[in-house]
């Protein structure tokens, strides 16, 4: 069944059918206010930590509830609705809506009775605080008059377990007091400002544009003994202006107005952790309500819709299209902003950045806003041990130069983190060489950055001490130990295991390294060596004719073994063997093979085959889960990527684009009943065919699949891959494309790229006209272009 469809022009998705299979949420705000937003209006708000700093209280798996909800009634007949779906939930024949989720902000439209709504929910540019506009319109032709009730169920305290665990304390801290035209909530009263400055004791819920005509502070009071659905408030027409002391606090405000025919009224209700004086501020300036939203709503769009425009393509596939040019991209953003901390899944104890996760998250927006990317790789690179290795988990307070290791019984101890990943360091390879190719700035490589405990060192330095890393973590065949885990992190091979995925990512780096340490002719032996002692192992220990195993226990047994009964084929490595450029052509193509053969199914690549069931061992944690799940024989969709890319580089455009189309969100519009999650972003992991469930997808936005289906199609299948001198525009497509057109911001210059498919290739195109000159096809130099180029690509 099909929920919703892309609005490409406006950059939204639209929902039509409220009643999708869970909640579709989108993101509004930034690290410092945070609100999550469902079609149902469902959801919560946070400052900074989404369990540490929580506004909003939201009961995880459940029922969508509660939410930012905003209550009509006919005052005439006592007749009451949502202006979101539910939770009143009045009959879908009756009742129409939509929700349109953009970039930051969400709106939700509905009719009923003759009355049209409009709720549109945003944090505005730069702003802690949040805004619901409510424009209420008369259809009809007879006056009505309408009440309207705001309400937001406030925690009692910004720890969100102890909101919902520990009520024989946080119950009896909050009251609530009502204000001008606000409801302000008090935590703590009496107490000092914490220990950081701050006080975050003060909340507030406003109405602006309109004045309250009752209101009350108390959850108990405004539902009385009914759910969401039916309020004992919005049955009875109005609140009883009581305020909550020793139980559940929420904002709830009333207003009501009469329409004529046509009419409309707007008018907004705010929320934030702010004091009176600021509350009283924010308020004033909502006072013309609707010229402060429209202008603050442009200003979102503008910076999102800048923030998307350096790479806009139209091809014949339009769910292809809408991925690439909004969705994924926006879903990059997010996860770069957010990492892995507050969604409908993560609440946001995990309290700093995962080193892999992050750095493979700056890969997704660099064709797009590469400085902002570098921001957060050089915080990243200061994250960095001195010795190489990334620190498992980086501190949201990260204090680079002073910060405790996992070598420290502090850092386990406050991190839970007890020792080193092989690949997290690995990772700033391919995100140091993207950042400049994109943007040419080989300087960076010289810049100097600390080091997370001691030491400070340029970039090049840092990426040495990398290598250095892996170099003296080795294990018996001389390959990169698997040490606490590699990209799997359900895969503890120990100091003794070895890794073939970390194999080919360090072959990678040394590649990389060579080109970036060009001037050091020592070193660039050193690295050449190494490069080739490594290709040996991996072809005389790890390759069996169509595959590459996945490693060695640190018993020396092999792990991933063609003829093993369980888990005998692994995709990553695969995959990875050709991303490497460490697999020669038939090797390539014949590993590529196999794991169509052996790990394709209608929804995408599995991540290895047989799953684990009887045969594991102790360091295969996978086994855990059920089978055809997540690292247990699930579709990881993150891996999706780099067989996207693996496939783009030897030219077959038919494969990338099936794997990009079996499990992009898109292809699953029109069946989200089976997906689930929403159809416009990336969830962690489909269900394989082992699952009864198969092709139901989950953890839905905070995922890395984002940043490497992104890298899959812009690098891949568009084939758009810059390096420090120039760039390359290689698309491996489908044959049956006539061709596609791009337009793309490249160090500030304008590409105009039509690539002409005629001949129905599938990749490796014959040659380029650029601004009218013909040439052949291959790297174009930065000093070829001009300020605005036409490029034919011809296939
Ligand atoms: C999760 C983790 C990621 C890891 C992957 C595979 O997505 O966030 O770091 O690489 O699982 O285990």
């Amino acid at each position: 069944m099909q929920y919703g469809y892309f609005d490409e022009k406006a950059r939204e998705y639209v929902i039509t059918n409220p009643n999708t299979p869970a909640p579709w949420a989108n993101y509004l705000g930034s690290p410092d206010y945070g609100a999550i937003v469902t079609q149902n209006a469902g959801g919560y708000s946070f400052v900074k930590s989404g369990a540490a700093g929580r506004i909003l209280r939201y009961v995880f798996n459940q029922f969508d509830e509660p939410g930012r909800y905003i209550y009509l009634r006919d005052e005439e007949n006592g007749d009451f609705w949502s202006a979101s779906w539910k939770p009143v939930a009045k009959p879908l024949e009756e009742y129409k809506t939509e929700t349109r989720h953009g970039t930051s902000y969400t709106e939700i439209i509905s009719e009923y009775s003759g009355i049209r709504s409009k709720a549109l929910y945003y944090v505005p540019m730069g702003a802690t605080h949040e805004v619901w506009r409510i424009s209420v319109e008369n259809l009809t032709d007879k006056p009505r008059k309408i009440a309207v009730f705001g309400y937001a169920e406030l925690t009692t305290e910004s720890f969100y377990t102890q909101d919902l665990v520990n009520m024989q304390y946080t119950q009896f801290i909050t009251k609530t007091e009502f204000h001008d035209n606000f409801i302000l909530e008090q935590i703590n009263e009496f107490n000092y400002p914490r220990p950081d400055g701050t006080t975050g004791r003060e909340r507030f819920f406003g109405l602006a544009g309109a004045p309250v005509t009752s209101y009350t502070g108390r959850r108990e009071q405004f539902l009385g003994r009914n759910r969401f659905d039916r309020p004992q408030s919005v049955l009875d027409g109005k609140c009883d202006n009581s305020l909550n002391y020793n139980a559940n606090p929420c904002g709830a405000l009333q207003f009501e107005f009469t329409l004529g025919p046509g009419e409309k009224k707007t008018a907004a209700f705010l929320l934030g952790q702010k004091t009176v004086f600021e509350a009283e501020k924010i308020m004033k300036r909502y006072e013309n309500t609707e010229k402060t939203v429209d202008h603050e709503l442009q200003e979102l769009i503008t910076y999102w819709h800048g923030e998307l425009a350096n790479l806009k393509i139209c091809t014949p596939d339009k769910k292809f299209d809408a991925m690439v040019n909004t969705w994924n991209a926006f879903q990059c953003f997010t996860t770069f902003v957010w990492s892995r901390a507050a969604s409908l899944i993560y609440c946001g104890e995990r309290n700093g950045y995962g080193y892999r996760d992050t750095v493979q998250d700056i890969q997704g927006i660099m064709h797009l806003d590469p400085e902002l990317a570098r921001k957060q790789l050089t915080f990243m690179l200061s994250a960095q041990v001195h010795h190489g290795a990334g620190l498992p988990l980086v501190k949201y307070s990260h204090n680079a130069g002073h910060e405790n290791t996992p070598d420290d019984d502090s850092y386990v101890k406050e991190t839970g983190h007890p020792s080193y990943r092989a690949d997290d360091a690995l990772w700033l390879f391919p995100t140091v060489y993207k950042y400049i190719a994109e943007t040419g700035n080989t300087a960076y490589l010289d810049e100097e950055i600390p080091f997370a405990d001691k030491d400070t060192g340029s970039v090049r330095e840092h990426l040495k001490r990398a290598i250095n890393f892996s170099m003296t973590h080795l294990g018996p065949h001389g390959m990169p130990a698997g040490l606490h885990a590699d990209w799997n992190d359900c895969l503890v091979l120990g100091s003794q295991g070895e890794s073939t995925f970390v194999a080919f990512q360090l072959y990678y780096a040394l590649n990389i390294m060579k080109e970036f340490c060009e001037n050091e002719p020592e070193y660039v032996k050193y690295l050449d060596d190494t490069a080739k002692k490594l290709l040996k192992v991996l072809n005389e220990k790890c390759f069996e004719g169509d595959q590459f195993i996945r490693g060695f226990r640190d018993t020396g047994d092999i792990i991933g073994s063609k003829n093993d009964k369980e888990a005998a084929t692994w995709l990553n490595p695969q995959s990875w063997a050709v991303i490497s450029r460490a697999a020669t052509k038939d090797q390539a193509n014949a590993v590529m093979e196999t794991i169509n053969r052996k790990l394709n199914t209608p929804y995408g690549l599995e991540l290895m085959q047989p799953s684990y069931r009887y045969a594991y061992f102790e360091g295969a944690r996978m086994r855990l889960f059920n089978p055809g799940t997540k690292e247990n024989a699930g579709i990881f969709c993150q891996t999706q990527g780099w067989a996207i890319l693996a496939e783009a580089l030897l030219g077959h455009g038919d494969r990338a684009f099936q794997y990009f189309s079996e499990s992009s969100p898109a292809s699953f519009n029109d069946d989200a009943d089976r997906r689930v999650i929403e159809p416009y972003v990336h969830g962690q992991f489909i269900e394989g065919h082992e699952s009864p469930f198969a092709g139901r997808s989950h953890v839905h936005w905070l995922t890395g699949t984002a940043s490497t289906v992104m890298v899959g199609c812009v690098e891949g299948i568009l084939g758009l891959r810059p390096t420090a001198k120039g760039i390359e525009i290689s698309p491996a497509i489908p044959a049956e494309w006539d061709g596609f057109t791009m337009e793309k911001v490249f160090r500030g210059k304008k590409l105009h790229i039509t690539v002409n498919n005629l001949a129905h290739k599938q990749g490796k195109p014959e040659k380029y006209i650029l601004n009218g000159k013909e040439r052949d096809a291959g790297l174009i130099l930065e000093s070829e272009l001009t300020e605005d180029n036409k490029i034919v690509v011809v296939m």
